[in-house]
């Protein structure tokens, strides 16, 4: 896969006079397929969706359904991850080449070395990660369930944290133990800066910031809440406050909007000339490709049976603790 960034957005041709809502309905019918989608996709992806959730969320929903096809509406270690539970289905995704600048930049055999001069320590590892990187880890963990997974872990027992940078500082912050971590960190996250965000707060002062745990320290410093896209979600859903500002990617406030029509939502800005916040990856789907992938089942996620057993145990032990 090249990981390079910026992606270079591929448009299948699908004929343009297709229902292709209706195509993807009838497509998932004949297949008995189950479409899964992240917050982070397009809001048309989100609505044609059986499930849309988070990392933690999409993981438990491939664990436990009954279709034989799961179609993955989100980055390749969420589909891996589909897999690595649900060896027997068959698992598509629209756009095999969206990756994640966590996981991709997390090379396994590089880990490996890397975790040489680390014995003795619990291998934490963001779910954001492939299934080799999984593979070598005790503990899987999510944005969700970060500080239950580490409290989980002896006090007196060393911890290395890995990709994510933002996030290992911010569970540091809430478990007050300290880690050792891997220097990752995600494009679109990073992109928030407090100087932006600030002056936002200023022009909107009565507006709540939520941000997610992959922001920088000094971002997440002016949360009002930090959570998972879930958490987010819900935060605004119960909130009595009306005016939120939004440090996450901006598929989510699609959700939000759904769950609070009346509630005003601002997506924090990121520093990079651009006014909104989407990942590149994510963005690879699109409807046309949804529609393809299941009509000709492919791109298919394929794993190493070895690989594939090695890399379950730590997803499985974070889904008994997230029980
Ligand atoms: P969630 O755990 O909220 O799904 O986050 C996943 C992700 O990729 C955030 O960038
Ligand atoms: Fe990866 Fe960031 Fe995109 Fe999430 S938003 S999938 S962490 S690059």
């Amino acid at each position: 896969m090249d990981t390079s960034f910026p992606v270079i957005v591929e448009r299948p041709f699908v004929d343009p006079s297709l229902d292709l809502e209706a195509e993807i309905d009838r497509l998932k019918r004949e297949r008995n397929a189950v479409i899964l989608s992240h917050y982070y996709q397009d809001s048309e992806i989100q609505d044609l969706a059986d499930f849309v959730g988070d990392s933690l969320g999409l993981s438990q929903q491939a664990a436990k359904t009954d279709a034989d096809v799961i179609a993955f509406c989100g980055v390749h270690f969420m589909a891996e991850t589909a897999k690595i539970l649900s060896p027997g289905k068959t698992v598509v995704m629209p756009d095999a080449d969206a990756g994640c600048s966590l996981a991709d930049r997390c090379p396994a055999d590089v880990f490996a070395k890397w975790l040489e001069q680390y014995p003795g320590h619990t291998v934490v590892s963001y779910i954001n990660t492939t299934a080799a990187i999984k593979a070598q880890s005790d503990l899987i963990c999510t944005s969700s369930n970060a500080v239950k997974i580490v409290e989980s872990i002896p006090a007196d027992q060393p911890v290395v944290f890995a990709p994510d940078r933002h996030l290992g500082a911010w569970v540091e912050k809430q478990t007050g133990r300290e880690m050792v971590k891997w220097p990752g960190f995600c494009v679109v996250h990073e992109q928030f800066t407090a100087r932006k965000l600030i002056k936002l707060k200023t022009a909107h002062p009565n507006a709540e910031i939520i941000a997610h745990p992959e922001c920088e320290q000094s971002v997440l410093q002016l949360a009002d809440y930090i959570g998972s896209t879930t958490g987010l979600i819900k935060h605004v859903e119960t909130s009595s406050k009306t005016t939120f500002i939004v440090a996450t990617e901006m598929g989510v406030m699609h959700q939000m909007q759904r769950l609070r029509p009346d509630a005003t939502l601002i997506g924090a800005p990121p520093d990079s000339g651009c006014e909104c916040a989407t990942c590149p990856y994510m963005r690879l789907n699109t409807l046309e490709k949804l529609y393809l992938c299941l009509k000709n089942l492919t791109p298919q996620i394929e794993l190493d049976e070895e690989l594939r057993k090695r890399a379950l145990l730590p997803v499985q032990r974070m889904l008994e603790i997230s029980a």
